[in-house]
């Protein structure tokens, strides 16, 4: 099907912000024509009686129509008792974000698709269809007490700050509290078997504790309770989060550095792994069990043993501290990045 909206270099560079990332409504639309039939399927919960179900609508397509706007067809025409959250329409309340065929979106944002599955954010209890209660995420933030408390007084008004200083800090200022990146993280969704703080309150943290004014006493106290070495890098945060905010490399990375610089011993796992790959050029899990667990280590034998009939461990390879050809380079790169942070 040709679309009657392809977007065009002028009217790229007057949607701003879309325009930025290539992405226009009108590009992303172009499957469908006023009139075509969206098929949206939403999982519909009534905590009162603890039943959750799919239910089906026919949507008639209008142009540029968005996610946002084929629930309010259906509130309006079909099922006047759907919940869902939407209130600035313009993606700058972070409140509409659903998910939408398997991946977290902003309601308001996306151009629907000719056939859409909507269900709510994973990771946080469901109140009714597709609203969550936030509560957990708020109550984790506020723990972590996300301000600033200065050890000086003012030097000057205003105060001289550099882009350098602030660069990470202020793309956490960002975020607009969507929780699109806490449903997606896969960390999260292993409930109590981690305190992971999870990266919507990490980057929370980050607009504070990574202000160069903030006392590191205080930004000490809040990184203890984040979990934050939990985090396993997988970038699945950053791929859904609609104000793209760099979360990993800008936000988890310079928070976990801080982590290892103030709180060594949370960092433990993560600076040992570092220092071997950096050794030997590759990851050697017993040397890594080792030297993290000590002695601890042979209370878990039968694991230890299964793992070598296994072949995931290689005892002689980590008694003789063998080397990759790989390991000048990987302690080249190692000892760069540690010096540049
Ligand atoms: S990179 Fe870390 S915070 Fe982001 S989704 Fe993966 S585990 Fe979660
Ligand atoms: S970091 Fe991005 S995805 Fe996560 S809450 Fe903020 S705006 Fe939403
Ligand atoms: S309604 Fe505000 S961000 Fe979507």
């Amino acid at each position: 099907m040709t679309s009657a909206y392809a977007p065009t270099q002028s009217n790229l560079v007057g949607r701003l912000g879309q325009a930025e990332e290539h992405d226009t409504l009108a590009a992303r639309n172009s499957r469908l024509a006023p009139g075509d039939i969206v098929a949206v399927k939403i999982l519909r919960f009534d905590r009162a009686e603890d039943r959750s179900a799919y239910q089906d609508f026919r949507v008639p397509y209008q142009k540029w129509m968005r996610v946002l706007d084929a629930l309010n067809w259906v509130a309006e025409n079909e099922a006047t008792d759907l919940a869902y959250r939407w209130f600035c329409g313009s993606k700058m309340c972070g409140t509409c974000a659903v998910r939408m065929n398997g991946r977290e979106v902003l309601a308001c944002w996306e151009a629907v698709e000719p056939e859409m599955t909507i269900e709510p954010l994973r990771n946080l209890p469901v109140i009714r269809d597709l609203v969550v209660d936030r509560t957990p995420y708020e109550n984790k933030v506020a723990s972590l007490e996300p301000w600033i408390e200065r050890t000086d007084i003012y030097q000057s008004f205003p105060e001289p700050l550099t882009h350098k200083q602030m660069k990470d800090a202020s793309k956490a200022l960002d975020c607009i509290s969507c929780m699109c990146c806490y449903s997606a993280c896969p960390v999260i969704g292993l409930g109590d078997l981690t305190n992971f703080a999870g990266p919507a309150p990490l980057v929370q943290l980050g607009q504070t504790a990574l202000d160069p004014r903030n006392n590191p006493m205080k930004v000490k106290r809040a990184l203890a309770l984040t979990g934050i070495f939990n985090c396993i890098s997988c970038y699945k945060c950053e791929e859904v989060c609609p104000a793209s905010i760099p979360i990993v490399s800008r936000i988890i990375e310079p928070l976990k550095a801080k982590t290892a610089q103030l709180i060594p011993e949370m960092a433990k796992h993560s600076l040992a792994l570092r220092a071997i790959v950096a050794a030997r050029g590759r990851v050697d899990p017993s040397a890594l069990m080792l030297r993290v667990q000590g002695l601890k280590v042979f209370v878990k034998l039968p694991r230890a043993i299964r793992l070598l009939v296994r072949g995931k461990i290689d005892l002689i390879k980590t008694f003789l501290k063998i080397k990759t050809e790989a390991s000048e380079a990987a302690g080249r790169i190692l000892r760069r990045r540690a010096a540049t942070k």
